[in-house]
């Protein structure tokens, strides 16, 4: 796909609704009492599997354009799928049910695509495998497919040597089918949906710092769940706004949770201007988000911001390439296992846009200020190198074609649709 050049964008956007959150709700709406409502819910591929996976364990789930409606059967409602488990592209979905499946009294199997398949899944093996769980991987290569034959688990204490919310929200799942009170430490605090939402469907989660525990056999009520915006969505917007000139763009009702917001502080430490409006606070907060043309500087990410902006790298490289000066991204090795190996497949891409880049063990060191042009773009079907690749494109002279383009199904359909919604 061609991608066209943007002079100047103005105007209002609302993204769709965010992909964790959207996963969290049809999944813990199955397993609660009664019918939770879900409004402004993310209809990409990846959340699509959680709700296919949920039908093929006897869950009723209805769509219609404004809401889904999940009718939940308990804690103890699943039924055994007469099918595979068919995850798609989705690591969230794999992971996260994982935990679910581990405590259930049926066997089961996951798969998914090809990425899915060589994506790590030791590292929610190992803390189940310690609750006495059965998961096998079938191929015996850490990756799906997954076999789960479900069994009554075991509390533990993990230690997880990675900040991952997949992780923790795995182990604190398993821990609802526990015989005690499970918790999870990471190395620094990921993404707390699980944790927050469990708490609003009657569970009891607590956090100390980096360390969240579940008391086992919660009785989990229907809700009703107003999705915020994907901030992870957003961030191609804000890019596209502080980039392009004679811009000023309002981006409506994004959620900004402080694990999540990591995106905020760098552009804002980048020299972007930004202004929060509208902030509300609902369990999960939110603001409308005033994006206006900046001169953006380089700047250091690395540390304990990374879990707050992992999914938003390819996008923060694609501003530095644009930006005057130095960014030096690290402690981001976890960029390796994404849909694709993130470090790669952007310092490959920006090169073939004439940036000045080169990779690192745990990130990217980039010299912005490079005269750059459009290029082809190979996106290896990862939504965020496509998504983050098109903002690029309406930036700089010469073609852009991005292969594969039609990957942004897997979190935000309408991307091209609403980026083009803004120019001049
Ligand atoms: C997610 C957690 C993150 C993120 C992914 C969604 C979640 O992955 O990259 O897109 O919904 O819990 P990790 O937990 O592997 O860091």
């Amino acid at each position: 796909m061609e991608i066209k050049k943007q002079t100047s964008l103005r105007g209002e956007i609302s993204v769709p609704g965010d992909k964790s959150i959207s996963h969290r709700a049809v999944m813990f709406g199955s397993l609660a009492n009664g019918t939770t409502r879900i409004t402004h819910f993310l209809n990409g591929a990846d959340c699509l599997s959680t709700i296919s996976c949920f039908r093929r364990m006897g869950i009723d789930i209805e769509q219609t354009e404004q809401e889904i409606l999940v009718h939940g059967k308990g804690l103890h409602g699943l039924c055994a799928p007469r099918e595979i488990l068919d995850v798609g592209n989705s690591g969230t979905t794999t992971r996260l049910i994982s935990g679910i499946l581990a405590g259930q009294n049926f066997v089961s199997e996951l798969n998914g695509d090809a990425s899915i398949q060589s994506r790590p899944m030791k590292r929610i093996m190992t803390p189940l495998l310690s609750m006495g769980a059965d998961i096998v991987s079938v191929k015996d290569n850490g990756c799906a497919p997954l076999r789960i034959s479900g069994r009554p688990l075991h509390a533990v204490h993990y230690n997880s040597p990675v900040a991952s919310a997949q992780v923790k929200s795995c182990v604190l799942l398993a821990g609802m089918y526990a015989d005690g009170i499970t918790s999870v430490t990471e190395p620094v605090l990921s993404r707390n949906h699980t944790e927050i939402m469990l708490n609003y469907f009657g569970a009891d989660v607590t956090s100390d710092g980096t360390t969240a525990s579940i008391i086992p056999e919660p009785v989990l009520e229907a809700k009703d769940i107003k999705v915020p915006g994907d901030i992870s969505s957003a961030a191609y917007f804000i890019a596209a706004g502080l980039l392009t000139p004679n811009s000023e763009i309002l981006i409506k009702n994004v959620g900004i949770n402080p694990t999540r917001d990591g995106i905020l502080r760098v552009c804002r430490d980048m020299g972007g201007d930004i202004t929060l409006l509208n902030a509300s606070d609902d369990g999960e907060p939110t603001a409308d988000l005033l994006v206006r043309t900046s001169s953006l500087r380089g700047t250091t990410v690395g540390g304990e911001i990374i879990p707050a902006l992992i999914d938003e790298i390819p996008m923060i490289a694609v501003m530095a390439a644009f930006a005057e000066g130095t960014t030096i991204i690290k402690d981001a090795r976890e960029l390796k296992v994404k849909e694709s190996n993130r470090i790669e497949v952007m310092v490959e891409n920006l090169k073939r846009m004439g940036a000045d880049i080169e990779a690192a063990d745990d990130g990217m060191i980039i010299r912005g200020g490079a005269p750059l042009h459009g290029a082809v773009i190979d996106s290896h079907l990862d939504h965020r190198v496509a998504m983050s690749f098109a903002v690029a494109g309406t930036l700089c002279e010469g073609t852009m074609d991005i292969e594969g383009a039609e990957c942004v199904n897997i979190s935000y359909p309408d991307f091209y649709k609403d980026l083009y919604s803004l120019g001049k």
